[in-house]
């Protein structure tokens, strides 16, 4: 079986570039039988494959280009499982929302989404990315940025970015008193809607302007990208954002997001959603909070805080046995994310495998054989080769030297809770 679904066929809101392709077990190509048969997946359920149809650009529609988020998953595969698995107005929750992904598709779709992180960014950016502003009054704020704007010393404003160890390694002293500029008239805003908008405006302008590297979400120096005057980058983006959000259709009418800041592992909702989709971070991956610590320091959200209850990825660690400390955190996660499901409610689990020191460790399988079978039951697993950015295409460029390509792919693990009959 092989099927293409265009979205504008599900919602004349989507453009006819966007949609996925669906390829059943039998249409499968080589690599991608020998990356399932490694996995060891292929043993628990009919395996498919999916693959994003839409260019970088095609796929930033309204605001899934206003933050550049290293990790996220491309929003076909949000809406894919969003059409299939629920119905307008049906409850979905993504508990670990990353940058919104969920939620906005969750609102174009017209169901209700409850997002939550461990991470205060990223509750901020999926609010923002879901709550319209008009265009004028964002436009005429422009204008007052424009003309009230520029760059304050530590002296004249006393503001210097939370828990970042050393300022002045990320920075260039200009570039500092620039973005405190920038933050001093940010905090002038009485209205939290669009204090909010600004905050995100202001994250998507750090980075690029910083002596990191733009390239990868880990934090490199690229001392040659680093830009003294950080408002003409805080311009653009502020013009990328009125697009994205007057691109927006209308989510007035819905109870669109109720969020949380809170460690998945502590999270008791019980049998509310039809779908909850859980993106987590992979074994071996990203530290989210160490990824987006220039722009958290810069909002003033101090990652100490909750940086220690993420799901460890245990990077720095690099031994492949503490997987299965990994695979115990994770086992408490998917848990709780379960217990979120109605009855006949479907979790769609994104997540991805690794390889260290040249050994493949199957990740994912030695979580799904801590599920309880007796409640639930893994109804298909899809493959999905990922992108440049993503996790798990930079997990696989640590590959050994003998191994050239893509050598990992990421995993969606359909996981149905079963009715009371079949109990
Ligand atoms: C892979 S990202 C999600 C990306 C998202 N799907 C998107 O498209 O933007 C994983 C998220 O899990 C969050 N996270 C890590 N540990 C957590 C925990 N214990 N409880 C809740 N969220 C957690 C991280 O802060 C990060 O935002």
């Amino acid at each position: 079986m092989s099927e293409t679904i265009w979205f504008n066929s599900l919602n004349s809101y989507y453009s006819d570039k966007v949609g996925i392709e669906i390829r059943g077990q039998e249409e499968l190509i080589d690599q991608e039988i020998a990356l399932i048969e490694k996995s060891g997946l292929d043993q628990l359920a009919p395996v498919e494959t999916w693959t994003a149809l839409g260019t970088n650009q095609q796929l930033a529609y309204a605001t899934h280009g206003i933050f550049r988020y290293f990790g996220k998953f491309p929003p076909p595969i949000a809406t894919y499982m969003i059409s299939q698995y629920t119905h307008e107005n049906d409850l979905v929750i993504d508990p670990m929302c990353g940058s919104g992904t969920t939620a906005l598709e969750a609102g174009i779709l017209n169901r209700r989404c409850v997002v939550n992180d461990l991470n205060p960014l990223s509750v901020l950016l999926s609010k923002v990315k879901t709550t319209k502003i008009a265009e004028e009054i964002l436009e005429e704020k422009l204008q007052y940025f424009k003309s009230n704007y520029r760059p304050m010393t530590v002296e004249e404003y006393d503001f210097v970015p939370v828990a970042l160890r050393d300022p002045d390694h990320w920075f260039l002293k200009e570039t500092s008193d620039s973005l405190r500029g920038i933050k001093y008239l940010i905090e002038k805003e009485t209205n939290e809607e669009i204090k909010d908008f600004l905050n995100v405006i202001f994250a998507a302008t750090i980075r690029r302007v910083s002596r990191a590297t733009t390239q990868q979400g880990r934090l490199f120096l690229d001392v040659a990208t680093a830009l003294e005057d950080a408002f003409p980058t805080f311009e653009k983006r502020y013009e990328i954002g009125i697009k994205g959000l007057s691109e927006l259709p209308d989510m007035s009418n819905i109870e669109y997001y109720n969020v949380d800041l809170k460690d998945l592992r502590a999270i008791d909702y019980e049998g509310i959603a039809k779908l909850v989709i859980l993106h987590p971070p992979y074994f071996n991956s990203y530290k989210y909070s160490s990824v987006n610590s220039l722009e958290m320091g810069w909002l003033a959200f101090d990652r100490n805080q909750y940086n220690k209850k993420e799901v460890k990825e245990f990077f720095k660690i690099g031994k492949p046995e503490n997987y299965e400390r990994y695979v115990e955190d994770m086992s408490i996660a998917l848990g709780n994310a379960l217990n979120m499901l109605m009855p006949g409610g479907v979790l769609g689990l994104m997540i991805g495998d690794t390889i260290m020191k040249g050994e493949y460790i199957q990740v994912t399988k030695s979580l799904m054989e801590k599920l309880d079978s007796e409640k639930y039951e893994i109804s298909k697993v899809a493959i999905r080769v990922p992108k440049y950015t993503e996790a798990t295409w930079v997990a696989s460029q640590r590959r050994d030297s003998n191994n050239i390509g893509i050598t990992l792919s990421d995993y969606i693990v359909l996981i149905r809770k079963k009715k009371y009959g079949e109990i």
